[in-house]
């Protein structure tokens, strides 16, 4: 692919609407938030490979919340776009709402953010366009997402160290507040 071939954000935009079928719920009668992240994979995929241009697979996942229930009976929404390409890498930001048709009100559900990577024929990662940012809100989200993407590596970084200190010895001490109970025969 050329270095300088691009594409501009409103061409990987894509909507995906869903109506919340019984088969969906959970034994709490809401929907399983399973179905909403294969749904919000589907998204990612069809924004991700419009831009590339080719097949992409999911990579990793942030900030999944489902901080307001679905009903069966709502028309769920999935508003995707590339909000940042790397060289191979895409995050896709996924904004989902349900509408309750009865009453026209429409709840804002989770923002969360896929990474896919771009795929050759050959299964290797492949360079993909550049992002053209046509508006304040592209340059923004774009850079959101690198700036998430640096954070990101900062806690793996955090974490590989934490890992490898941990301190199983001194464990009783550690989790006295926490609710867990040490029951080692072992
Ligand atoms: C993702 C995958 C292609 C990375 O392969 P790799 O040989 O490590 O390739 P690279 O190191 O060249 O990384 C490719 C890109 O992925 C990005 N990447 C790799 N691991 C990542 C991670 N954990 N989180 C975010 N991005 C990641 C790299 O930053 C790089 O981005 P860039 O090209 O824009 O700079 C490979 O691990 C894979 O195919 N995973 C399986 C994906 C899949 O099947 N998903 C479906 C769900 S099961």
């Amino acid at each position: 692919m050329e270095e300088s071939f691009a594409r501009p954000v409103k061409h990987s935009q894509t909507t995906i609407t869903e109506l919340m079928i019984p088969s969906y719920a959970n034994f709490g009668g809401k929907i399983h938030g399973g179905i909403l992240l294969s749904l919000m994979d589907k998204v990612a995929y069809a924004s991700s490979s419009k831009h590339a241009g080719t097949y992409c697979v999911t990579v990793s996942v942030d900030k999944v919340e489902f901080l307001v229930p679905v009903e069966v009976g709502e028309l769920v929404s999935l508003h995707a776009s590339v909000n940042y390409v790397g060289n191979s890498s895409l995050i896709v930001g996924i904004r989902v709402e349900a509408l309750n048709v009865k009453t026209g009100i429409t709840k804002h559900t989770n923002s969360s953010y896929f990474t896919m990577v771009a795929k050759g024929d050959d299964n290797k990662p492949m360079m993909v366009p550049k992002l053209i940012l046509e508006s304040k809100e592209d340059v923004k989200r774009f850079i959101e997402a690198m700036r998430m993407k640096e954070v990101k590596s900062k806690i793996n970084e955090h974490m590989d160290d934490a890992r490898s200190h941990l301190e199983v010895e001194n464990a009783a001490e550690i989790l006295k507040t926490e609710r867990c109970i040490i029951d080692i025969h072992a």
